[in-house]
């Protein structure tokens, strides 16, 4: 059968609705969306697939993160300009230990659509649909909110639009000057552990961009210390939006999804003959395979050969989420057949969805040094078996939420009533998001030195 931008119709597909109320309107929606501007150029997807070359080749390191579903209520710049900065200040944390440049994708301008791990939700005795994220349905426990509903499609398209336009002007603007690098601060994280840290951090920038200001070297003459490229990203689920948003770049008369620079195929939808993978092997974009508890080495295998026949690097990035319990059982066979097959891929970890579980007072959270556990063991891992630890993919938000508990400001179980915002998974904040990349610096840095230490003892015995 031959790909085109439907033929997923064919498949059968899990976790996209099937009972809108009025599947002409629905219809209707789509063909709309197909008339609407593309979100993204299709050039900016395949420099993003230049730059995960360099992530799998081990010269770049690449942070993607955001929002685990992004939502209608909570749409305001001020939401983007803090998940923005958070981002940029783990990019800086990132960029000073390894020393190499990182790619820097959100979870942002698109993620709204949910798999759930049950159709349907019960409270006190009534059964409705669950909630599958605001682009299908609403999060209100009531009928009318929870029954899909197409308009939703054109507000999420207008918001994502939005959202890109202000990430647009964040990183290209001159907020991202890293003459700024102080005033990425956020209020509350100021006066924490990591926040001293981050500021310690920021003097020695500030110190160095002076040393280079009485060098010569100025955003006037050199506009890459002012603007960061920043790519888009979310999980390729509904998949009528993403064929609408589908359109052949007319400078190569390839394929691109253009609702977002990066797509990612979920741990309940990358069975090999079903909607998502038949979709997302047509598209041209970086693609991600979201690697779990159940994922036979085979099976991987034959992923990559069909989303990747032609082995171009920088287009898959395989996204481990084992847990912290998981990850030494699960992941090292799966790196091991990978680098037996010779094939190209970025290791990224995700160490948010195999460590939720639900607390005695009934919230969905995650424990910090579980989550800090599972990158430490994914960098172990992945370079023992030769390969390179190329990235994380994180669940965040700027705001001062208390999802998930542990960290720096030591988050408990009771604490977790008081800021509980997310639409979905629990997220880290801010200053649990920097505790992270101080972790991955700290271990990039002490691996580097290791290799260091090694290359000069191999030099002097030869
Ligand atoms: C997600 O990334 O929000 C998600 C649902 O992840 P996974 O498919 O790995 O469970
Ligand atoms: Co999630």
């Amino acid at each position: 059968m031959s790909w085109t931008p439907s033929s997923w119709r064919e498949r059968p597909a899990k976790h996209i609705p099937e009972d809108y109320p009025d599947e002409s309107r629905l219809a209707a929606v789509e063909e709309q969306l197909k008339s609407y501007p593309p979100l993204v150029f299709a050039g900016e997807a395949r420099r993003l697939r230049k730059r995960l070359a360099e992530v799998a080749a081990g010269k770049a390191f690449l942070l993607q993160g955001g929002d685990c579903a992004e939502s209608f209520k909570e749409f305001h710049p001020n939401n983007i300009r803090d998940t923005f900065r958070v981002i940029l200040q783990m990019a800086v944390v990132l960029t000073f230990a390894a020393e190499k440049p990182v790619v820097k994708v959100g979870r942002i301008a698109g993620q709204f659509a949910k798999p759930r791990s049950s159709a349907v939700e019960a409270i006190g005795g009534v059964e409705l649909p669950s909630y599958r994220g605001d682009i299908i349905n609403g999060m209100d426990f009531d009928d009318a909110s929870r029954a899909p509903d197409p308009g939703r499609l054109l507000q999420a398209y207008s918001q994502s639009a939005a959202t890109l336009n202000l990430l647009r002007a964040f990183s290209q603007g001159g907020y991202a000057d890293l003459n700024n690098v102080h005033t990425w601060m956020l209020g509350f994280i100021e006066r924490s552990p990591q926040g001293e840290k981050y500021a310690a951090l920021a003097d020695q920038i500030s110190k160095s961009m002076a040393f280079m200001r009485a060098c010569g070297i100025s955003p006037d003459t050199t506009p890459e210390v002012q603007q960061v490229e920043f790519y888009t990203s979310h999980e390729a689920l509904l998949l009528g939006y993403e064929e609408a948003l589908t359109r052949i770049d007319s400078t190569t008369g390839e394929w691109y999804d253009t609702s977002a620079h990066m797509l990612w195929i979920g741990h309940r939808t990358r069975q090999i003959d079903h909607a998502h993978v038949e979709f997302c092997k047509g598209v041209k974009n970086p693609i991600g395979i979201k690697c779990g508890p159940g994922l036979e080495t085979d099976e991987l295998l034959r992923l990559i050969e069909t989303l990747n026949p032609k082995d171009e690097a920088g287009r898959i990035v395989l996204i481990a989420r084992f847990g912290a319990d998981g990850v030494a059982q699960g992941l090292p066979g799966l790196v091991r057949a990978v680098q037996a097959s010779g094939r190209n891929v970025v290791w990224s970890s995700d160490p948010m969805h195999g460590n939720t579980l639900k607390t005695d007072n009934g919230f969905k959270t995650r424990p910090v040094d579980r989550i800090l556990s599972e990158v430490r063991d994914f960098i172990d891992i992945v370079s023992s078996e030769g390969a390179h630890p190329g990235g994380v993919h994180f669940e965040m938000t700027g705001q001062d939420v208390t999802e998930c508990i542990g960290g720096a400001q030591a988050i408990s179980e009771e604490d977790l009533s008081s800021r509980y915002h997310t639409h979905c998974d629990p997220r880290l904040n801010g200053e649990q998001a920097l505790e992270l990349a101080f972790l991955i610096a700290e271990k990039l840095q002490s691996m580097t030195e290791r290799s260091q230490a090694a290359m000069s003892s191999t030099a002097a015995v030869l």
